[in-house]
């Protein structure tokens, strides 16, 4: 099958809490991207319940898909392929996309393309920008992630670091729940810390010794225990204060990690990467050093199946359809990718 400019992918991402659909041509152009979320059904419960999820994507997956072609204004036979997230992500929850996405792509006769929802997560800049060159450090910062990755070349990664516990996402999540923030910890915390003295407190940043791997655990003890022996404390400050340590240590070893592998640009994923303070500093650190950094806007920050169909195209391009027997991957480092 021919794979240029003119080949429409159906992207589907079901991995976490949100059910997403997207029409994407010649694997930049978005024609369509519909993202039903489910916070409202998780907040309660201050966290993604897996079962909660996996029976709102059954409900949510035929029509956001409807709806995402609807938008498109588009025949559904001129869809070229259906890519679909098959891991990393939880297993009820993928297998709901992985099944929809087999099951149109049999009925309309078109190939299939299962899609590392991580590599996805790097494709969100190529959507924007595609004139983006090699090689390029690309910051990973989820809710389930925080990875440091060399992009040589399209699907050419290389892992220069990660976490040791907690993710980004999970620390900030976290620390807005003990604060009593609400939910989801990531955009309440950036918010809370607008009116906060990101120097109020010096919270550690952990593991700046020259290493690439990053650890959260102890910045959101040191952040309990901070609330602990101050109880008067302000929470707009400890938020601010505890944005800046994990920015700091994002946008520093991202820095040494472009320096020591010569990266052309930065680029920027993850839900993590709709942080505000965490964008200012980033490109601040790019001016300062000369280097290109590529901010995806925050829509596509976060879960999109934009990425997914952005990343499929690529996929098929590069390696042909997957197999129909491809399962979903609960857990899929990016290198297998
Ligand atoms: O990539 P994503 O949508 O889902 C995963 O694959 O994990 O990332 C969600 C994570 C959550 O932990 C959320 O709190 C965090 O991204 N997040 C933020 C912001 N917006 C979302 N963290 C910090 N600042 C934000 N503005
Ligand atoms: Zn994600």
């Amino acid at each position: 099958m021919r794979v240029d400019s003119d080949t429409l992918v159906l992207g589907i991402e079901t991995s976490c809490d949100e059910t997403a659909a997207a029409l994407v041509m010649g694997g930049t152009d978005v024609i369509s991207s519909v993202v039903s979320s489910q916070i409202d059904l998780h907040a309660r419960f201050g966290g993604v319940v897996p079962e909660v999820a996996g029976r709102a994507h059954l409900e949510q997956i035929t029509p956001v898909v409807r709806e995402a072609i609807a938008a498109a204004g588009v025949d559904p036979r001129r869809i070229d392929a259906v890519a679909c997230t098959v891991g990393p992500g939880l297993i009820g929850a993928l297998l709901v996309g992985v099944s929809a996405a087999k099951a149109l792509a049999l009925a309309w006769e078109v190939p299939f393309v299962g899609v590392n929802h991580l590599e996805a997560h790097l494709y969100s800049a190529f959507l924007e920008d595609d004139s983006l060159e090699f090689p390029l450090v690309v910051l990973l910062v989820s809710g389930g992630h925080t990875l440091l990755i060399e992009m040589s070349d399209h699907g050419q990664y290389r892992l220069l670091g990660g976490t040791i516990d907690d993710a980004a996402g999970e620390a900030f999540d976290k620390v807005a729940r003990y604060l009593d923030l609400g939910y989801p910890g990531g955009p309440a915390i950036d918010r809370a810390a607008t009116e906060g003295d990101p120097e109020a407190i010096r919270f550690p940043r952990a593991m700046s010794d020259g290493g690439l791997d990053f650890s959260f655990s102890g910045l959101k003890t040191a952040v309990v225990n901070h609330v602990r022996r101050h109880p008067e404390v302000d929470s707009r400050d400890v938020a601010a204060s505890f944005q800046a340590a994990v920015v700091d240590v994002l946008v520093d070893k991202t820095r040494r990690a472009a320096a020591l592998v010569g990266a052309t640009g930065i680029v920027l994923g993850g839900g993590v990467a709709a942080n505000s303070a965490l964008r200012r500093d980033l490109v601040a650190a790019g001016e300062a050093d000369g280097r290109r950094v590529f901010l995806p806007g925050r829509e596509m920050c976060t879960d999109n199946a934009a990425m997914i169909a952005a990343a499929g195209w690529h996929r098929l391009r590069d390696d042909g359809p997957s197999p129909l027997d491809l399962g979903a991957v609960p857990s899929m480092p990016i290198l297998e990718s």
